[in-house]
């Protein structure tokens, strides 16, 4: 009986709406754009995301490719439009040498990669087949550089060969590897977690490392235009960002990173898909910690590049839990649920609404590692919640972004609280679009907004949810989250009410 009572509430709490939270939408021009490289990607040599995810190497037969990548998986990206893809890590990448990664394949070395699961490569994927990829995923690429166990020679060498139109060793050394025409690669990151996985260094030390590094990747006066991103801080790291702020001059970096991992705790992150809610919450928590994080690092900036020249890259970000059981320790490979869609719309809205500072973010990673897009099993491939978000979001890329000021209830579990309702809005070819997270677990939260500026007849939406907040889309059943046609939204006069079911994440668009 009282099982049954408590179920009726809590049902009925999801069912009623809290009316309390407002909004201001401001229709007048902002001048400000959002980034479309803030919707980027993250392909590492790590567990499956290469091999087997992204490739599955020229002779397969089994599963449709070309030249040995998969054409589901490129159809499914090219949807999203994703704008740029980093490569080759991660940790990888300042073990990475890129030049056993060229020449004929069989004659490339194999090599043992150290930090994920120690599994031997054969180098089969390299540069020319990373940059060819990006072609067909018509997305730009992003070469992750190694500062720690390789030189500055290489580092000038690899941008050299992959950007050089003119005669030079390294451009003949790519002509005779079958490119005639340089790819042109703007985005370079000079090492990654120098502060850990890439060399252990103290800020002051990477700084003059990246300084050096930095120099001769291009020219005096940078007419390569590279855009140069430095290994950032590790969250909460505000040191880090001071130190590197006001030890580079600004003519040698263009961005500064950041990663920022949504995990309960490093030692117990919990499971993938059974979790309880404290375990959502203290994700949530951890997600939701984005919002403090960069305002205080943007800060940092703001004291040293007044003018916002330098960009706050956060090429990490995502959920990160325990493997799936039974899979290897080292290949991160874990389901994604609805808390991962809570996590990418509450992430892209924070995202958005600092697009002065925040031109470029990398979710970690594109396929079957951490807060994957793309999960494949041999042949099979499916899409996650986490896809759908990223997809419904991405009319805000290169938009122009219209501020949305949201007062919000609180989404509570025991004495703790959290901003229940996010949101971000944004202009492009006419059409207005909002898109709406409410992250609490129980509770419908209705939200009525102010429109400032404008007149709009009509709106119409999509969302993505589901009944529980542990569901996930399987290969036996991969459409079981999808987004569908959202009938919660009204417009009258200059007030948009919208009624957003628990956990759930609402695009709308108002013309
Ligand atoms: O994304 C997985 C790993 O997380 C990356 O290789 C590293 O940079 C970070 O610690």
């Amino acid at each position: 009986m009282r099982k049954l009572l408590l179920l009726l509430l809590s049902s009925s709490m999801a069912l009623s709406a809290s009316a309390q939270n407002t909004a201001e939408l401001s229709t007048s021009p902002s001048g400000r754009t959002i980034s479309k490289h803030v919707y980027g990607h993250f392909a590492e040599h790590l567990g499956r995301c290469i091999y087997g995810g992204f490739y599955v190497g020229e002779n397969n037969t089994k599963i449709p490719n070309k030249d040995g990548i998969r054409t589901d998986v490129v159809d499914a990206l090219k949807k999203l439009k994703i704008p740029n893809l980093r490569w080759p890590g991660g940790c990888f990448a300042d073990t990475y040498h890129w030049k056993d990664g060229i020449g004929p394949k069989n004659q490339r070395p194999s090599i043992v990669n150290t930090w994920w699961g120690g599994t031997t490569e054969n180098n089969s994927f390299g540069t020319h087949d990373f940059l060819n990829m990006c072609e067909l995923l018509n997305t730009e690429p992003y070469l992750a550089g190694n500062l720690a166990t390789g030189t500055v020679q290489e580092l000038a060498d690899w941008v050299q060969y992959v950007n050089f139109a003119g005669e030079s060793p390294m451009s003949k050394l790519r002509r005779q590897n079958g490119r005639n025409q340089p790819w042109k690669v703007s985005f370079w990151g000079v090492g990654n977690e120098a502060w850990g996985c890439g060399g252990n260094m103290k800020p002051d030390y990477y700084a003059n490392e990246f300084r050096k590094y930095s120099t001769f990747m291009t020219n005096w006066d940078n007419s390569t235009k590279l855009f140069r991103i430095a290994s950032g801080a590790n969250s909460a790291d505000y040191n880090w960002t001071e130190t590197l702020m006001k030890n580079i001059p600004s003519n040698l970096v263009e961005g500064i990173a950041l990663h920022h991992y949504s995990v309960i705790n490093w030692n117990k992150k919990g499971p993938s898909t059974d979790f309880s809610e404290e375990q959502y919450f203290a994700t949530m928590k951890s997600a939701a910690f984005m919002e403090e994080l960069v305002n205080k690092h943007i800060a940092i900036m703001d004291k040293y590049d007044p003018n916002k020249k330098i960009a706050l890259v956060v090429d990490e970000w995502g959920g990160w839990y325990d493997v799936e059981p039974g899979t290897n320790p080292g290949f991160l490979y874990q389901q994604n649920t609805i808390r991962d869609a809570m996590i990418a719309g509450l992430t892209l809205n924070i995202f958005n609404n600092h697009t002065d500072r925040i031109k470029m973010a990398n979710l970690a990673q594109a396929v079957n590692v951490l807060q994957a897009v793309v999960l494949t099993n041999e042949e099979k491939m499916i899409l996650t919640p986490t896809y759908h978000v990223m997809e419904m979001y991405n009319v805000h890329q290169d938009a122009e972004w219209l501020p949305l000021t949201v007062k919000t209830n609180n989404y509570t579990l025991g004495n703790d609280k959290l901003p229940a309702v996010s949101g971000s809005a944004s202009r492009k070819n006419g059409l207005t679009h909002v898109t709406l997270t409410n992250i609490d677990a129980k509770a419908a939260q209705e939200i009525s907004i102010n429109i400032k500026g404008a007149k709009f007849k009509t709106v119409s939406g999509r969302i993505l949810t589901s009944a529980k907040l542990q569901d996930f889309n399987s290969f036996e059943n991969p459409n079981k989250i999808i987004p569908v046609t959202f009938k919660g939204a009204d417009i009258k006069g200059d007030v948009l009410k919208v009624k957003l079911p628990a956990h759930s994440v609402v695009a709308l668009e108002l013309k």
